[in-house]
């Protein structure tokens, strides 16, 4: 009897790599994604979607070497309904222990129109495509995109086709987020009772956020019959992004009595992947999100203080030990050491090799020369900087300068290293900011256009670091650039930088035929 046959076990599966980068801005090195897709599977996560392998190179290179690398999960690669998308996800997965591939086509009306194929058509395609990825592989899933939206009888016909032709998993995405729990539940319900085969094949619940209902029609889903749940990181992901992995998990712990399922996540290490992709997506996680909020267990008035004081599950419906977070949140001083150093920074999600140790804990010292005391995300900000002068990044700042006050105008001198060739330049601007944006744009010419520009203070006090969010825009492509520094006009130099090089990347990347931005 396979685990999924277990009528209350709920598998998992994690796209933060594949519909996760999807969010505009969000690319990950391949390193990145090797060390969050070695995360997910220690985790206990049972199918990672590691990308798109026809997206372009660095996708399909990327799906190929986690497939080498992973241990236990399911490792799958996406692929549209063409034998040539099918093959070369095929060649990525083939090396994993347990290999899937993922096929999908729009089947709703507007979808139908694009592709420009009837009815029958369709069904022919579903029939050669899902075929031909299961002669290569065992496991094969299928998905309908925008089945919410696609008529009840055709969503039946087609989903029969996809299980004739051998798929062993049919994913039933709410694409557009347009659903809702009674109706995703009600969808479900009727595939398992009117779908011949469905009593046969797991299925799977993939639900965007658009309306906020994500978590809620995954868990709908789920106990209509679904025993797979799509999800992602902090709900990473197109628009309004996915389902959170965090949330569906911690809901079926929290409230088992309700939904007496189980998955096999280990919950103790849901902080550190939440930090893990925030910092490396450059997507921060905001404040008040559930579970993994920086606010999801932060007591302010003092009638709350006074319970969790007492007894804490007044107001936690879960303990912070449960997701991996410390109650305590050990300081950091100039006096820590590098053992220390070493494993904080393992319970915030990151294993640091030697060199790479020793690179942070130069960046450490120098800040905590500068600060008092250095806090948690004084050091995911650390980390995040020392992301930018890996040796992926093409442009780096060297040195910077600015003259700033009353006085206009406001001038910056900076040196900026370019494909390791170093270059100067001065101008001026309105401001210290904008003199410094000017300088880089002096070297480098680009025609990017500045979307955003954001600033938060890290922590308290004076001292305090200043985290930069930068968002350019470029025929389409957009990358977003974050650094950290206790002088902002730096952070901002850094965060700008690190957006061109990320705008760099996604250049490179290369797209396949076909409109893949609007899966
Ligand atoms: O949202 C969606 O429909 C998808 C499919 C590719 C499964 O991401
Ligand atoms: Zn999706």
């Amino acid at each position: 009897m396979s685990e999924s046959s277990h009528q209350d076990r709920v598998l998992i599966f994690d796209t933060t790599l594949r519909d996760g980068e999807q969010s505009p801005g969000a690319t990950m090195t391949h390193d990145e994604k090797l060390e969050i897709a070695a995360m997910l599977d220690e985790m206990g996560v049972d199918i990672i979607e590691a990308g798109f392998p026809i997206a372009s190179e660095g996708d399909f290179e990327a799906v190929r070497d986690i497939a080498k690398l992973s241990k236990n999960a399911v490792i799958c690669g996406l692929a549209r309904a063409q034998l040539p998308d099918i093959d070369r996800a095929w060649e990525a997965v083939q090396h994993a222990a347990r290999p899937r591939i993922h096929t999908f086509i729009g089947t709703s009306p507007l979808h139908r129109d694009i592709t420009a194929l009837t009815q029958d058509e369709m069904v022919e395609r579903i029939e050669a495509t899902v075929a031909h990825a299961r002669n290569l592989c065992d496991d094969v899933q299928w998905s309908p995109m925008d089945a919410t939206r696609t008529e009840r009888d055709y969503l039946c016909r087609v989903v029969e086709t996809a299980i004739r032709a051998g798929a062993t998993t049919i994913n039933i995405p709410d694409t557009v987020g347009y659903t809702a729990p009674r109706e995703s539940a009600k969808l479900i319900e009727m595939l398992l009772e009117r779908v011949p085969g469905a009593d046969e094949i797991i299925f799977a619940t993939h639900c965007h956020n658009d309306l906020g209902m994500a978590t809620a029609n995954a868990l709908a889903a789920v106990e209509a019959g679904a025993r797979q749940i799509e999800c992602t990181i902090n709900g990473l992901g197109e628009r309004a992004g996915n389902t959170a992995l965090e949330e569906v998990v911690m809901a079926l712990k929290v409230r088992n009595d309700i939904m007496p399922f189980r998955t096999g996540i280990d919950t103790t290490k849901i902080m550190g992947l939440s930090r893990k992709v925030a910092t490396v997506s450059g997507f921060p996680v905001q404040f008040n999100k559930a579970i993994v909020g920086k606010n999801a267990f932060a007591h302010e008035s003092g009638i709350h203080q006074d319970g969790v004081l007492k007894n804490a599950e007044t107001f936690e419906i879960m303990r912070p030990a449960d997701i991996g977070l410390n109650a305590t949140n050990l300081v950091m001083g100039k006096h820590s050491g590098r053992a220390a150093l070493r494993s904080k920074m393992k319970e915030l999600g990151f294993d640091l090799g030697d060199n790479q140790l020793k690179d942070v804990f130069v960046r450490f010292k120098a800040l905590a020369d500068r600060k008092k005391e250095v806090y948690d995300d004084d050091l995911l900000a650390l980390m995040r900087d020392s992301d930018l002068d890996a040796e992926h990044d093409r442009i780096q700042v060297k040195f910077l300068r600015v003259i700033c006050g009353t006085e206009a105008p406001q001038s910056a001198d900076l040196i900026l290293s370019v494909d390791g060739v170093e270059h100067r330049v001065t101008a001026q601007g309105d401001g210290p900011v904008d003199a410094t944006f000017a300088a880089v744009k002096q070297l480098i010419e680009h025609d990017a256009h500045l979307e955003l520009y954001q600033v938060h203070a890290v922590t308290g006090g004076t001292d305090a670091q200043a985290t930069v969010s930068v968002r350019l825009s470029e025929d389409g492509k957009i990358a977003t650039g974050q650094a950290s520094d206790t002088d902002t006009v730096v952070a901002s130099a850094k965060a700008y930088v690190n957006a061109l090089n990320r705008l760099m990347v996604r250049r490179e990347k290369t797209k396949p035929e076909g409109n893949l931005a609007a899966i």
